[in-house]
């Protein structure tokens, strides 16, 4: 049985995620940044729900309750969901330069293609896992137990979160000296694979 304060302690996880990537983010791209406050709705709100996503996501596969693992994976499916609205809404040279092949019609390159092609296939992971929740949900006789349902689709989610941002982002990682502009604060794209990365080798302890 689950218990309701277990299913509380997971929201506030989940909102502390939020709060710390939102506020990161504003910090890195307006406070000490480029940008201005007009960014923040779009530009800077997607940084803060992609990786605020991943890591809930990440974090519902640690939850030992099968209800609060639920909820967190939906709320991370939820925030990911808008990521992708936001992304189609701002994946042009004017936002995302460097994405584009000026040489070639500004068409995507081919890190951008390839990231892109991770990141479809993580919300097909994500999709998958959303269909195997509502088919037990509604099924009577299916096992309600403890179990996760599909753990390596969550694994996949994650593995497809990490190169999705490691082929937009990687070639800045290794070059501090490129984050003078944010404050010299850490790319989000880093720290979201780290993250990515973390919630692969955490396992959930056993009840
Ligand atoms: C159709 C699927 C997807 C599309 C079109 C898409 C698009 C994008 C784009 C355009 C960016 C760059 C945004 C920027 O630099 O401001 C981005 C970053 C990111 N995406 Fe996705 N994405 C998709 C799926 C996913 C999935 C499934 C995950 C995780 C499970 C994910 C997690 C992230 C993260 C953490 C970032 C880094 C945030 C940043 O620094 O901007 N995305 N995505």
């Amino acid at each position: 049985m689950d218990k309701p304060g277990e299913q509380v302690s997971c929201l506030k996880w989940v909102g502390l995620i939020f709060v710390v990537c939102l506020i990161y983010s504003i910090l890195r791209y307006i406070t000490l940044g480029p940008e201005d406050l007009s960014q923040l709705p779009l530009y800077v709100m997607n940084k803060a729900l992609s990786w605020a996503g991943l890591a809930t996501i990440g974090l519902s596969r640690l939850l030992r309750q099968a209800v609060a693992r639920k909820r967190a994976g939906l709320i991370g499916a939820l925030m990911i969901g808008l990521h992708v609205v936001m992304s189609m809404l701002i994946l042009k040279p004017e936002y995302l330069r460097k994405f584009f092949d000026s040489m070639n019609g500004m068409k995507l390159t081919g890190a951008g293609e390839m990231s892109m092609l991770a990141g479809v296939l993580g919300l097909g992971f994500l999709a998958w896992l959303l269909w195997a929740t509502v088919e037990q949900l509604n099924s009577s006789s299916a096992s309600k137990g403890n179990a996760s349902l599909l753990p390596w689709v969550g694994r996949a989610v994650l593995i497809c979160g990490a190169l999705h941002v490691a082929l937009l982002g990687w070639d800045n990682w290794f070059a501090p000296e490129k984050w003078g502009n944010y404050g010299h604060l850490p790319p989000i794209k880093l720290l979201s694979f780290v993250t990515a990365v973390v919630f692969l080798i955490l396992r959930r302890r056993s009840a």
